[in-house]
């Protein structure tokens, strides 16, 4: 994860990069950092500073760091995940070199960063953070200055002074790093230059003002930019006076490259009125089933038509998306009858041989950027695998590897706990799957009525209220477990992901059967048990674990249509026949943010986690 922005052009460049950061901050929030040229010391060579915070970037509109006083136009910034050293000033990027001749940022994991390092320390560099980034500044320094002999045979031809320009000890520096990467840089000379390899960049252009834009995603300058430029893997960016020159990584060869219409607006998004973006975003669901029904039927169709004759089909993500996933799985096997298996992103290993010419592998993803997610469709489609996505965010990584290509239109998600981008995904596989089925109409009928019915329950005070007092009880408890079976299994799962995330509790969710096989032995009294009810085929089935752990002295909260004896706390949820699980859904998130209000809990931004996470 980790955001990284640039910025070329006549307005204030700490601003404009401060401004983009604010606009990335959902990759990453431990620290921020933003480097600038100054012209306004009247010195012969430019002068490159850095300023770097721990925590948040926080509100622009009252941005205040001395960078503003500087009249600089270039800069760079990052917005950072900690992976490689603690959440300090220090490891904050962008990174210096030692001679104060240029900053670096990145984004990524260098993978060898410990062999790296241990070479360049023999050679005498030295390193003031834990971080791997300072790795590839030192390496890059390095190269520069040829001191590794092997290289300055090797480049012999390359030189022309004695010393490597910048641009060309970058890309070797660069071409020794493992891992998925993205690094940008600034030079005291105004040099701008950018590689990518794993991570996403992407250049913005506004081509009546001529500014430049280099950022991890497109939204973070749609509003300034009329144009962009995806960057590929294993490619370099080189920016000296507004001239881009883009080259192939291994070659150096300069490419031709065309700038394309962002296509989309990006609004400012703001909460209109609610005190989070958690809350205005699980408000929002309703609408993105509506946006969902509205969708071409000849898509779902054809789509539907490619389910059948692939072999075999998967479906893949990664946290909140992995168990949408899981969802979309059930849902085609229940349905679609197909064998579906669901994986997750980081846990795939042992189905990379197995992958082969005609499956399919269908991965629903927010940011379409989830490196775990990446890597595995990667693999896939060397192997001839059929990809088909649902992303949320136009221009992704995943959306361009696919073949068959879905867009979520949940509208922007802020909150980095997801929301309505579960929702759209799964309400997705229902209606896919009831293609399959060859039952498309009453697919829709069903996903007509269930935003209806949410919207409904969503704006009655009556739920919010019993929520809220459900949410001071529970903040004062240690464990909660969560119990459901059949359409409710991963959706408890979901619940527990948004409990964990909002509350730092401890959440369990688990197939009620199996509750009695081990986790019987933690039920006390007074314990929380949230369980999902529907009226189905397992409602019974249900209700027996219930016993079980109501005789245990469990604390029993049901979301279900009907009430029980066994139940003290009852959250009454409409009937939504085969989509009653999303409607479930709901309730629990709501549990979460309620909770994580309660508990004082940044909400739109829990600690530790991202929301789009490009390191593996
Ligand atoms: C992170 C986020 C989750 C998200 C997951 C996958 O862990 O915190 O909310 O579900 O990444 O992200 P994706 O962009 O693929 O949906």
């Amino acid at each position: 994860m980790c955001g990284i922005f640039g910025y070329i052009g006549y307005q204030d460049a700490a601003k404009m990069v401060a401004i983009g950061l604010k606009r990335l901050e959902y990759r990453g929030y431990d620290s921020w950092g933003i480097a600038v040229i100054s012209e306004k010391l009247k010195v012969k060579s430019k002068k490159l500073f850095v300023e770097k915070q721990v925590g948040s970037i926080g509100d622009t509109k009252t941005f205040n760091s001395k960078l503003l006083t500087l009249n600089s136009s270039i800069g760079i910034g990052h917005t950072r995940w900690a992976t490689h050293g603690g959440v300090t000033k220090t490891n904050a990027h962008p990174h210096f070199s030692t001679d104060k001749s240029f900053a670096l940022a990145q984004n990524g994991i260098v993978e060898n960063y410990t062999e790296l390092k241990s070479s360049l320390s023999k050679k005498g560099y030295k390193f003031e953070t834990e971080t791997d980034t300072e790795v590839i500044v030192r390496l890059i320094e390095d190269k520069q200055s040829l001191r590794s002999k092997d290289l300055k045979q090797k480049l012999a031809s390359h030189l022309s002074s004695g010393n490597v320009n910048l641009k060309e000890a970058v890309r070797l520096a660069f071409l020794e790093l493992e891992g998925r990467n993205t690094i940008i840089l600034i030079s005291n000379d105004g040099q701008v230059i950018a590689c990518r390899n794993g991570s996403p960049l992407i250049i913005g252009k506004n081509f009546k003002t001529g500014e430049i834009y280099l950022s991890s995603d497109t939204l973070s300058f749609a509003p300034f930019a009329n144009k962009m430029l995806i960057i590929e893997n294993g490619q370099l960016v080189q920016i000296i006076d507004k001239n881009i020159t883009i080259s192939d990584l291994s070659s150096g060869k300069v490419i031709k490259n065309k700038f394309e219409d962002i296509g989309f607006e990006a609004e400012e998004v703001e909460r209109e009125g609610f005190p989070h973006f958690m809350v205005k975003e699980i408000y929002e669901s309703p609408y993105v089933i509506e946006q969902l029904v509205s969708k071409d039927r000849k898509t779902f169709e054809n789509f539907a038509k490619i389910i059948n004759e692939c072999a075999n089909v998967y479906t893949i993500g990664s946290g909140t998306i992995g168990v949408a996933a899981a969802q979309i799985a059930f849902y085609l096997r229940l349905y679609g009858k197909k064998k579906v298996i669901s994986l997750i992103g980081a846990d795939s290993v042992e189905y990379l041989p197995l992958f082969k010419k005609g499956d399919l592998i269908i991965a629903p993803s927010q940011s379409g950027e989830t490196a775990d997610v990446l890597e595995v469709l990667e693999k896939a489609k060397q192997k001839g695998v059929k990809i088909a996505s649902i992303v949320n965010m136009p221009g992704s990584s995943m959306t361009r590897l696919s073949d068959y290509k879905f867009m979520m239109q949940a509208g922007p998600e802020i909150c980095v706990m997801s929301t309505k981008a579960y929702i759209f995904p799964i309400a997705w596989g229902y209606l896919i799957s009831k293609t399959v089925q060859g039952k498309y109409d009453e697919g829709i009928k069903n996903l007509i009525t269930l935003a209806d019915e949410m919207d409904n329950w969503l704006k009655q005070n009556k739920n919010h209220k019993d929520i809220k007092f459900l949410a001071k009880k529970l903040a004062t408890k240690k464990d909660i477990f969560l119990l459901g079976k059949y359409q409710n299994f991963q959706i408890i799962r979901e619940g527990m992901v948004k409990l964990i995330e909002g509350t730092y509790k401890h959440a369990h969710a688990l197939p009620s059967g199996d509750l009695k096989h081990y986790v019987i032995t933690l039920i006390e009294k007074g314990v929380p048990v949230i369980v999902a009810i529907s009226e189905d085929i397992v409602k019974q089935d249900l209700l027996n674990s219930v016993h079980e752990v109501k005789a245990r002295g469990a604390d029993i909260i049901a979301i279900a249509p009907k009430n029980h004896s066994d139940y003290n706390t009852f959250i009454q949820v409409p009937d939504c026949g085969q989509v009653s699980a999303i409607m479930n859904v709901i309730p629990l998130q709501l549990l979460a943010y309620y909770m994580a209000v309660e508990l004082g809990n940044n909400v739109d931004k829990p600690r530790n986690i991202a929301k789009s996470v490009t390191v593996k």
